[in-house]
């Protein structure tokens, strides 16, 4: 069975982006692949965290995952810290990383953009993801549009090891959801839809209460047209709704099109509320019940267990390779 690896960063409330652009494919690749779904605690440092936040974002996006409907007797769901290997072989990486690689990287660029004082840990932060899906010898990776230069970079780590030290590592594949890979902010088209944007009612957060919801999405800003088509590069606002519309209610954007021909904008995003409500509300009460039992952590030290086995299995290998003594 191939195995696929993704991992989301507990650093802020996650956001519809999160669920469509990733999320959701987890829950739909569980059956047919090895599964490891990870909260990335390692990589959430790269930038100042409050300790107290950390720990409880952390258990949030694991209880996240499991209400989104990832079920944890198909796929592995933990920590990344829970499991050492990550940062040694995120070191191993480091080392076969160029700097001018890490440079290129406009993730790197935006976040750093600005700051007198960078974190070394925000630099080679892909070297550690490339490490994490290499870890597991993962052949699917799936992920939102904005992740496509990291997977580049993990893909040309692992054919790099390869030629100097042997075929070992897998080269793996990206997926993106088709229409939903890039989820853009409700108030700027231009820019994706992120937790870490100040503004809150720029995204729907997986925790916002039905109210707010509501309240974001009749306040999303959109054109001075009034004809819902899907025409990203003339009207973005209204495409990005329309994606979300898709993403969550399962219809075509055709179809989309069809069912509010000759309508009004506030029709369309009433309705488009609803759907998304009707997707969100049962994963928060799924999300509360998970959050309170003593069930999660059981999952995530058992899901971190295996995964252990695993990554100490590959990583001797790798070492092997390198010429550590082992
Ligand atoms: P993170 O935590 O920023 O985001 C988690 C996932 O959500 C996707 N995403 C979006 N998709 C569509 N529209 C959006 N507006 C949107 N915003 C976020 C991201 O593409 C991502 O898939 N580097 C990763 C975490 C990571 C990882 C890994 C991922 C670390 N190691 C190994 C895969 C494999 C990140 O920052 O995700």
């Amino acid at each position: 069975m191939k195995t696929v690896f993704s991992g989301i960063q507990p650093s802020g409330k996650l956001t519809l982006g999160n669920y469509i652009g990733a999320m959701k494919n987890f829950v739909k690749l569980q059956d047919e692949y090895h599964c490891n779904f990870v909260v990335v605690d390692l990589h959430a440092i790269t930038v100042s965290q409050d300790p107290a936040a950390l720990y409880e974002q952390s258990k949030d996006v694991a209880a996240l995952y499991l209400a989104a409907g990832i079920d944890p007797k198909k796929a592995n769901v933990f920590l990344q810290s829970h499991v050492p290997q990550h940062a040694e072989l995120g070191w191993m990486l480091t080392t076969l990383t160029a700097m001018g690689e890490l440079e290129r990287m406009t993730q790197f660029k935006d976040k750093s953009a600005g700051k007198e004082s960078v974190g070394a840990g925000l630099f080679v932060y892909p070297s550690l993801m490339a490490a994490d899906i290499l870890l597991y010898n993962a052949d699917l990776v799936p992920v939102g549009d904005d992740q496509k230069q990291h997977m580049e970079l993990t893909r040309d780590l692992a054919q790099r090891f390869n030629r100097r030290y042997g075929e070992f590592f897998t080269i793996p594949e990206i997926y993106t959801p088709e229409v939903g890979a890039r989820i853009m902010s409700l108030d700027d088209a231009s820019k994706k839809m992120s937790k870490s944007n100040p503004n809150p009612g720029s995204y729907i957060s997986l925790l916002d209460t039905p109210k707010d919801i509501r309240k974001k999405i009749s306040r999303a800003t959109t054109d001075s047209d009034s004809t819902v088509r899907f025409d990203p590069a003339n009207k973005p606002e209204i495409s990005n709704l329309m994606s979300i519309y898709s993403e969550c209610s399962g219809l075509s954007l055709q179809e989309i099109e069809k069912q509010y021909e000759g309508q009004m904008y506030g029709a369309f995003k009433k309705e488009l509320a609803e759907v998304v409500v009707s997707v969100i509300e049962p994963m928060q009460e799924r999300f509360r019940e998970i959050r309170e039992s003593d069930e999660l952590m059981r999952i995530l030290n058992e899901s971190a267990e295996r995964a252990r086995e695993i990554a100490a299995a590959n990583l001797t290998e790798v070492k092997k390779r390198m010429g550590f003594v082992v």
